[in-house]
């Protein structure tokens, strides 16, 4: 039985200890404040963006097992933190590929941007400048270089290289992105064809968008990215002619297959800047392109969207770490949806992060203002992860900070194999 003493309600007192909320009269930005983490604002993306869009930024290749595999790998830690240190102040600041972050990630080359939501590039660029990170601009992107350059004229800007048939159109790109004072190249290797985009040939998915029955359906329910589509400067990529077709498709017909080793030389001859390998999946080509003299190296499976079943970057990465040493700047991305993954993978050894469909789903589901958000989750994440895990600075966090486990898989009885 109960002995606490009941008293008449004092309104006073009700005022005191209750005060109302102002109300927020902008939908977006209503909407952006209540998504407390990235897969909110997917959920968000999901219900305003087509189909067809969202999937191709959602999706992988093939069954989508390496997406899978590389979130599922950042769930599968252990943190291990310190305690009775001082963190009323936390550093989230770097330096990489010659010049500072404020935050351990940047923003990722991703093509077609503008399809996402019409802003694109122009709004990853804006929020990453605002936000002190670097912004990279993909061979793909809907939005120019110099257009880019105006939109985060002070901050960080990554020029992503992918080398066509024609390598006169990459090279020139290249040295455009040099002009304009881009100070790291992303020379990404891990697509010599595209991967099996599914969704997309699924959907009917092609660049340009063409209009079906399906599409139309679908279009009904999401009025503001139609407007946003048909008021605003035509959608096409920024620095090719497009053919038709799928991302694949046109992938496929673009690349050159034939790169290889022996092309570095040329590519470093054109760039001014650091010189960065994106999609590096092995110790042995990790350790070769370091002797070879690169600056630093992106593992990375392509956000799964190349070789499905490709290794989990997070996973490969301490082993690189070992065999090529703590001085070699390596960078990870594929999986990244919440600060505390980045914290990981600083603690076992990543020098710095890329995040894409994290940035991606922000700029769906609010624009501009989407992006901002989707960086304040992350560094709110990032400042909550150090502080519990009781360090100030990145250089504090180690391999102590964190253990991979491995899944349980299985027993051969379970499997229905007999045991002997
Ligand atoms: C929609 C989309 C388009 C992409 N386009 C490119 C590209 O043009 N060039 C490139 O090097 N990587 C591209 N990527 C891969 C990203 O740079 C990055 O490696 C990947 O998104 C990281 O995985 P995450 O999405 O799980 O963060 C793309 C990724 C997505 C989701």
């Amino acid at each position: 039985m109960s002995t606490i003493k009941r008293q008449l309600p004092h309104p006073s007192e009700l005022f005191e200890q209750v005060s109302l909320k102002k109300p927020e009269f902008n939908p977006t930005t209503r909407r952006l404040a209540a998504a407390l983490t990235i897969e909110d604002l997917r959920k968000i993306a999901k219900r305003r963006t087509p189909r067809a869009a969202f999937d191709y930024t959602d999706g992988a290749a093939d069954d989508e097992i390496s997406m899978d595999r590389s979130r599922q790998a950042f769930s599968d830690i252990e943190f291990h933190p310190s305690i009775l240190r001082d963190v009323s102040h936390v550093d989230t600041s770097t330096t990489i590929f010659g010049g500072p972050s404020a935050l351990p990630f940047g923003i990722a080359p991703t093509g077609f941007t503008r399809l996402m939501q019409t802003e694109g590039e122009v709004a990853g660029a804006g929020a990453a400048g605002a936000a002190g990170i670097p912004f990279s601009l993909s061979t793909l992107g809907t939005t120019s270089i110099e257009a880019v350059k105006d939109a985060n004229p002070g901050g960080r800007n990554w020029f992503q290289l992918y080398v066509m048939k024609d390598r006169s159109i990459s090279y020139a790109l290249v040295q455009r992105a040099a002009a304009a004072g881009f100070d790291t190249l992303f020379f990404t290797v891990d697509a010599p064809v595209a991967g099996a985009r599914l969704r997309d040939k699924r959907n009917g998915f092609s660049i340009p968008p063409v209009l079906t029955l399906p599409t139309v359906l679908n279009a009904i329910p999401r009025p503001a990215w139609w407007i946003n589509f048909l008021t605003t400067p035509k959608l096409e990529f920024a620095s090719l002619s497009s053919t038709g077709g799928t991302v694949g498709e046109l992938l496929d017909n673009a690349m050159d297959p034939s790169i290889s080793f022996d092309d570095l030389d040329e590519i470093r001859a054109l760039w001014p800047g650091k010189l960065v390998v994106k999609g590096v999946q092995n110790v042995e080509d990790a350790k070769r392109l370091i002797d070879l003299g690169v600056d630093g190296l992106v593992l990375s499976n392509h956000g799964g969207r190349q070789l499905d079943r490709a290794p989990v970057p997070f996973r490969l990465l301490p082993e690189v770490v070992r065999e090529v040493g703590r001085d070699a700047e390596i960078a990870i991305d594929t999986g990244i949806m919440n600060g505390a993954d980045i914290v990981a993978s600083i603690a076992m050894g990543a020098k710095f992060t890329l995040i894409g469909r994290a940035y991606l789903y922000g700029l769906m589901a609010g624009g501009r203002a989407g992006v901002d958000r989707a960086i304040e989750i992350l560094a709110e994440q990032i400042v909550r992860t150090m502080k519990l895990l009781q360090v100030s600075s990145l250089d504090e966090l180690g391999p102590q900070h964190v253990t991979q486990l491995d899944r349980l898989v299985p027993s051969a009885s379970a499997r229905g194999l007999s045991i002997g």
